[in-house]
This record gives C-alpha cells, sequence and structure tokens, in this order.
C-alpha cells in the first residue's frame, strides 16, 4: 500500500469518530481503514470518554485490546448506537461491496444490530456501479463444491475458493469464502436474494441499504457523502 492510499484511509478513518458520542456502544467494522478509527477511539478513552464496542472480527477486537478501547458483546442485550465499517465497493446509492478482509457475516450482523452505519474508505473504493472487485460469499465447508457449482450457475464469470498461503482461507466462522465474479451488478439487492437462496450460502458481501453516510478520505482531504 502506498504512503499516499495509507493517508486517505487515516483521514477517513479518523473523521469517523466525530460522530460518536459519549456513552455511545459502537460496532467496530474489519480492515485497515477501520484500524484508524480504533487508534482514534484509543485516544478518547483515555482522555476519558465512556464508550463501549463490539468487534466485527478477532484481528479488531485485536487492534480494540491494543488501544485501550472497551469492549462489550450482544449477549448482554447490547444495542449499537453507531456502527463504522470500511468497504471494497460503495455505489452511489451507498450499496456496498464488503468482505475483501473475509468478515463479512460478522460485519453484517454488527452493521445490522446498530441505528447507524458510517462506512470510511480510501476513494478508489467509490464506483459508479458495483461488481469489479467481486462479490465475497461465505459458505459452509461442508459440500462448498455444490454451492459453488450452483453459483457459478447464476452468471458468475469466475469463482474462486480463497486461499491465503496456499491453504484454503477459513473465517472467523470456520467457513470458506469464494470470490465470485458477475461483471457489473445490475441489480445488486437481486443478486444478493438469489445468492442467499443457495443452500450451503452463509451471507454474501453486497450490503444493501445498510448505510447512512459514508466518508470518503482523498489527497487533499476529507469528504462526507449523505
Ligand atoms: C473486511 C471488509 C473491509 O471492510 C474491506 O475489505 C475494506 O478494508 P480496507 O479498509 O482494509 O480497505 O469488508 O471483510
Amino acid at each position: 500500500m502506498t504512503d499516499q492510499v495509507e493517508l486517505r484511509k487515516k483521514r477517513a478513518g479518523e473523521k469517523a469518530v466525530e460522530w460518536i458520542e459519549d456513552g455511545m456502544t459502537i460496532g467496530l467494522g474489519s480492515g485497515s481503514t477501520v484500524y484508524w478509527t480504533i487508534k482514534k477511539l484509543g485516544e478518547l478513552v483515555n482522555k476519558g470518554m465512556k464508550i463501549k464496542g463490539v468487534p466485527s472480527s478477532i484481528r479488531t477486537e485485536g487492534w480494540a485490546n491494543q488501544f485501550g478501547v472497551p469492549l462489550t458483546d450482544f449477549q448482554q442485550g447490547t444495542e449499537l448506537d453507531l456502527a463504522i465499517d470500511g468497504a471494497d465497493e460503495v455505489d452511489p446509492s451507498f450499496h456496498l461491496i464488503k468482505g475483501g478482509g473475509g468478515s463479512l457475516v460478522r460485519e453484517k450482523i454488527v452493521n445490522a444490530a446498530s441505528k447507524n452505519l458510517i462506512i470510511v474508505v480510501d476513494e478508489s473504493k467509490v464506483v459508479s456501479n458495483l461488481g469489479e472487485f467481486g462479490v465475497p460469499i461465505e459458505v459452509v465447508p461442508f459440500g462448498w463444491e455444490v454451492t459453488e457449482r450452483r453459483i457459478s450457475q447464476m452468471g458468475c464469470r469466475s469463482i474462486q475458493l480463497r486461499k491465503s498461503e496456499n491453504e484454503i482461507y477459513v473465517s472467523n466462522n470456520g467457513n470458506y469464502i469464494l470470490d465470485c465474479h458477475f461483471g457489473y451488478i445490475e441489480n445488486a439487492m437481486n443478486l444478493h436474494a438469489q445468492l442467499k437462496q443457495v443452500v450451503g450460502v452463509v451471507e454474501t458481501g453486497l450490503f444493501i441499504g445498510m448505510t447512512d453516510h459514508v466518508i470518503v478520505g482523498k489527497d487533499n482531504g476529507v469528504q462526507v457523502l449523505r
């Protein structure tokens, strides 16, 4: 990652803390942009702000512990005031592709449990049509080959079982991820609904109608899209 891209992510990630108020419980997304949000949150906690976070990945949990952000979970009847998360693509309707980092299921659960969702991205993630990144789909390992064939028959141009260092990538939930390219996606809601009907699909990386604001880190500053 170039220094310029990192700077754009830092700008977007840090800006998001301006929406945080004392006493809030916050959904903490995943990825290198949200890293900056969590680091900044740690500074606010050190200054006395009372907040709690619900992490959407084991990696995020580690960052929160590192920076001193207190954590909670859903077992305690937690209601989330705000969730802050990254994305791999954002379209003009604020529909998203997520899951590049493999945390899409927990991210979707956390984001869906929150009253508001702010997405933090560097400007390369803002697109006019979703699709170029591909759609990460989390699937149950048992029979994943059948699930893959069913998805292939749905207009998928290429589909790959995600690997990491030549090993099959396993999500925090013990599942596999299929990275599927459908070309540009005309109707993300329909595609998501169809994919969810395939037995073996746990969740898709299409996040439709969930986002309230998008904070875009740019070379010359930061832009808030509402
Ligand atoms: C992980 C995600 C991330 O939010 C997404 O990949 C963006 O990451 P980054 O901020 O590192 O570009 O969806 O599952």
